[in-house]
């Protein structure tokens, strides 16, 4: 079902005389890099009208709430911030409010049910639109216009105009939609159907980043390693690892870094792109999810703990100096003592470097969360404490082993709890805090000097 109201095209397609010139706009992105990546997007169509960016949302007129519905925690943040508006809006006539994302695109009437200080209620396959729907709410009051399905390439994120963070770094989106069907996981209710970008589109706007500065860029999609199993360009699909080596070839891209490969997809191919292609880094976000193979089976995720290993370890023998992250979900429906167990044995056979530990959160409209023997709240942050306590020892061995070698850091900016230093990333994505100033996008070689489970110190060479 689609329930639409006909604007006229979208924004993107015809010239615009801006409407909004000076006006403010403000916008609160809840949720993960994909989300971030679509706020820049919305931001640049925004400011393509006129609007001016400000720093809190009571100068602003316009406010947009970006939500995220992948965990139980952030609806209850955007309840919090909504309420927190309707005060702020009655003091300011004529602000607007819109909400968008997933939690937007998931539940519909919860949002423009519930609050009816909201102007705008928009979804993920029509971010695009926004301007269209502030418009049409200004002068017809609140509207709410949620697609099931993206209808144009238009709403793919990378293809519109952007107002990006850095000048240095840039997300590119190289999937939406995701075509799995994990059984915990909310996504492919919300962003539906996997459709890739074609190769040609990436590469062009990899250049024009190139181009204007930007020296590193994350490819993003849901699950990287599918690319292009729905894409066809002279006969043949095209294949992830042939596009990571293309985008590390462009001209004045020093750094390539893609999340996230689903483990049941990532092969020798891609680990080999990676290994020989010099500006792609040597990091790996690769989600285990649990260690049990029961619970794996119940997960719908496609693999075992030992097929997943396996696959670890290929890729540390094919990339050296690999840099591993994972994400993990603590008391899925129906986990033992005993499943728990074996996703502790299977962190400490894999020595990430990092990892995201989640508390199970049952979404509603998920399989799994109408599964029975739903594990007690108590019993998940037990499990959870010890897992957090396993993962930061291990993550603290592993930053230790970089104690005295020299890894060359891009700068991000001066760190914010103090002056005298800067916040760097190194090649693996590790951060690293470094004595002095030094400007935002540069590159440098640092010692490291000190390691914390999630960070490192260290100080330039004499
Ligand atoms: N409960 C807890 N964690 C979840 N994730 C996704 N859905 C849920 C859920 N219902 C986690 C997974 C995924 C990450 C982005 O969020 O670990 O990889
Ligand atoms: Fe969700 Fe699984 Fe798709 Fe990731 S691969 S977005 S966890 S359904």
């Amino acid at each position: 079902m689609t329930e639409t109201i006909a604007l006229g095209t979208p924004a993107v397609r015809r010239p615009r005389i801006p409407t909004r010139q000076g006006q403010g706009y403000f916008i609160r992105t809840f949720g993960c890099q994909m989300n971030e990546h679509d706020s820049e997007r919305i931001a640049g169509l925004l400011e393509a009208d006129g609007m001016v960016p400000v720093d809190r949302p009571e100068r602003a007129d316009v406010v947009i709430l970006n939500t995220c519905t992948i965990r139980e925690n952030a609806d209850e943040r955007l309840r919090g911030y909504l309420g927190a508006l309707r005060a702020i809006k009655r003091d300011h006539t004529g602000m607007q409010i819109a909400v968008g994302g997933c939690m937007a695109q998931k539940d519909r009437e919860g949002i423009a049910g519930g609050a009816e200080w909201v102007d705008v209620v928009f979804g993920t396959h029509n971010t695009h639109r926004v301007v269209d729907l502030l418009d049409h709410a200004a002068e017809w009051g609140p509207i709410t216009e949620i697609l099931d399905e993206t209808e144009s390439v238009e709403a793919m994120p990378s293809a519109l105009p952007a107002h990006r963070r850095s000048p240095h770094t840039a997300w590119v989106t190289i999937t939406i939609g995701c075509n799995n069907s994990c059984t915990f996981c909310i996504v492919p209710a919300v962003r539906g159907r996997e459709i890739s970008r074609r190769p040609g589109d990436i590469l062009a706007e990899v250049r024009q980043l190139a181009e204007s500065g930007v020296t590193e860029v994350t490819l993003l999609g849901q699950n990287v390693n599918s690319y292009g199993r729905d894409l066809e360009l002279n006969g043949r699909r095209p294949l992830f690892a042939d596009l990571l080596r293309r985008v590390g070839a462009v001209d004045g891209i020093r750094r390539v870094r893609y999340t996230s490969p689903h483990p049941k997809d990532f092969r020798e191919d891609v680990a080999a792109a990676m290994a020989e292609t010099p500006a792609v880094c040597e990091q790996l976000h690769l989600p285990l999810q649990s260690g049990s193979d029961r619970i794996l089976a119940a997960m719908h995720r496609g693999y075992s703990a030992a097929r997943y290993l396996e696959k670890l370890a290929m890729a540390h023998r094919t990339i050296a100096d690999l840099t591993v992250s994972t994400d993990i979900i603590v008391g899925f429906p129906g986990e033992t003592d005993e499943d728990f167990a074996a996703t502790l044995d299977a962190v400490a056979e894999a020595r990430f470097d990092g990892a995201f530990t989640f508390q199970y959160s049952p979404r509603p409209g998920t399989p799994a969360a109408t599964m029975d023997d739903q594990v007690p709240r108590a019993v998940i942050q037990e499990r959870f404490d010890r897992l957090v306590a396993l993962q930061n020892y291990i993550g603290l061995q592993r930053n230790q082993r970089l104690v005295g070698r020299t890894l060359e850091v891009m700068v991000e900016g001066p760190s914010r709890k103090d002056e005298a230093v800067v916040t760097s990333r190194t090649r693996g994505g590790l951060p690293l805090h470094v004595d002095g100033k030094h400007p935002a996008g540069s590159y440098l070689d640092v010692t490291v000097t000190r390691a914390a489970p999630h960070h490192l110190l260290g100080s330039r060479l004499p």
